[in-house]
């Protein structure tokens, strides 16, 4: 990948768009941020070769206009393959892209109207702030008056009036970030790409940073797609996320989405904490796991066949936190606290029951209730599993005994929900 700041496209779009809406224009000019905004990128069947390893293959998602869109998954699950061919650095073997209603698949970078930043700030350490944002402007002709006035402005936008005259090296790697998309973001292109932007950030820089960029992205309504394998980045920024595996996209949907209904054993994995448990299908709608019988309240399960169960450690329910209501839900077990893990305000307890006889069962309480039933370890526990929060995947038999809970099983399965 080139370490160079990519020179932002858009002259072969009709030289120097107006400004981003946002920039010196009436709040009544904003994009819509509606949920039925219109596709405006649109990736079909795109697959990727390298000589005969396969990086991507039938990729197909949308990203609306305006709608910030995180790539997320493993290393070398292909986000920045697919990254790359949106913006024509690295072309697809197969498959289109469309942006805006053209279609881009075929046309080198320059010709395609992008903004892009990488994991490494790439800002010319010759040049001071206000020339690397200036640069892309320059070079496509823009006259001075009109440069100085739009570097003036991204520097207000990014909050570092004060800087324009220092060079890179004498800014933090957080300002640099920041003069880096700003620099992207100068010539208005539609589309803004970034690659793993804040990784090289120390982690308080790095959150309060994607805060910083989650806001300017919605001031200023520009299409943006993000990759990153941060799972917090991603569920605290984007209005969507694709979830990527081994260059395939496993889920999109919105951060609650992904979370609350993982479509796949390895969303459901990849994803905040989980607990998995084999089991076999008995009575049509139940799960039996080691000695005991779940109720999954699920249709179309067939007896005897292999299924693995999902919970969340903070679905996991206690019952004495609530007697009375606890009565109305199946799915009860006594177990035994074996090991507590304090979160700040929360607190995660691993318990021990026969059914689980490889790995305890997490579950998540708060502290306050902790000290109230005066949870400690060796305490005998009575918790619940509650139907619906149980996730039901088909199990790849091959992956292991038919009973017992189970460290997480890795990938595949339909989803019974
Ligand atoms: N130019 C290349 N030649 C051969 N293989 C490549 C090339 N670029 C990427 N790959 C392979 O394609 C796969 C996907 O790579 P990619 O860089 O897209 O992963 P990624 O999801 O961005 O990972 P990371 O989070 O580590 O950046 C990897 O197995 C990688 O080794
Ligand atoms: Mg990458």
């Amino acid at each position: 990948m080139s370490q160079h700041p990519i020179d932002i496209p858009g002259a072969a779009l009709g030289g120097i768009a107006p400004l981003p809406p946002g920039v010196g224009q009436s709040e009544a000019q904003l994009p819509s941020v509606r949920p039925e905004r219109a596709p405006y990128l649109v990736v079909s069947n795109v697959s990727k070769m390298f000589k005969d390893f396969t990086a991507l293959k039938n990729v197909s998602l949308d990203v609306r206009e305006g709608e910030f869109v995180c790539f997320l998954g493993p290393s070398g699950c292909g986000k920045t393959t697919l990254l790359r061919a949106i913006a024509g650095l690295d072309i697809q073997s197969s498959g289109t892209i469309h942006q805006g209603g053209r279609d881009i698949s075929a046309l080198p970078p320059e010709e395609r109207d992008f903004g892009i930043v990488f994991q490494s700030y790439a800002l010319f350490p010759n040049l001071t702030v206000r020339q690397n944002i200036a640069f892309g402007l320059e070079n496509r002709g823009m006259k001075r008056a009109d440069v100085t006035a739009r570097v003036d402005e991204l520097l207000a936008l990014i909050d570092l009036a004060a800087h324009g005259h220092k060079y890179p090296s004498q800014i933090s790697g957080g300002q640099q970030q920041r003069v880096a998309l700003a620099r992207a973001l100068a010539p208005s292109p539609g589309l803004i790409l970034l690659d793993e932007p804040l990784s090289a950030l120390d982690a308080k820089v790095r959150i309060h940073l994607r805060q910083e960029l989650k806001q300017l992205q919605a001031q200023l309504g520009v299409t943006t797609v993000m990759v990153t394998h941060d799972q917090d980045e991603a569920l605290s920024i984007a209005d969507r996320i694709v979830v990527m595996n081994m260059g395939v996209v496993e889920q999109v949907g919105t951060p609650q989405e992904i979370y609350d209904v993982p479509a796949s054993q390895f969303v459901a994995d990849f994803i905040g904490a989980m607990n998995f448990m084999e089991g076999t299908v008995v009575n049509g709608s139940d799960a039996r796991v080691g000695d005991v019988t779940f109720a999954l309240r699920r249709d179309g399960l067939a007896n005897g066949a292999a299924v693995v169960l999902a919970i969340r450690p903070e679905d996991v329910l206690v019952a004495d936190a609530d007697p009375q209501s606890a009565l109305l839900h199946p799915n009860r077990i006594a177990a035994e606290v074996e090991n507590l893990e304090f979160l700040g305000s929360y607190l995660r307890m691993y318990l021990r029951h026969p059914a689980f006889p490889a790995k305890p069962l997490v579950a998540q309480t708060t502290q306050t209730l902790a000290r109230a039933l005066q949870i400690v370890p060796g305490k005998r526990l009575d918790v619940i599993l509650p139907p619906e929060r149980l996730r039901v995947f088909d199990r790849l038999v091959a992956h292991g005994p038919a009973s017992g809970a189970t460290s997480t099983v890795a990938k595949g399965g339909t989803v019974h929900d």
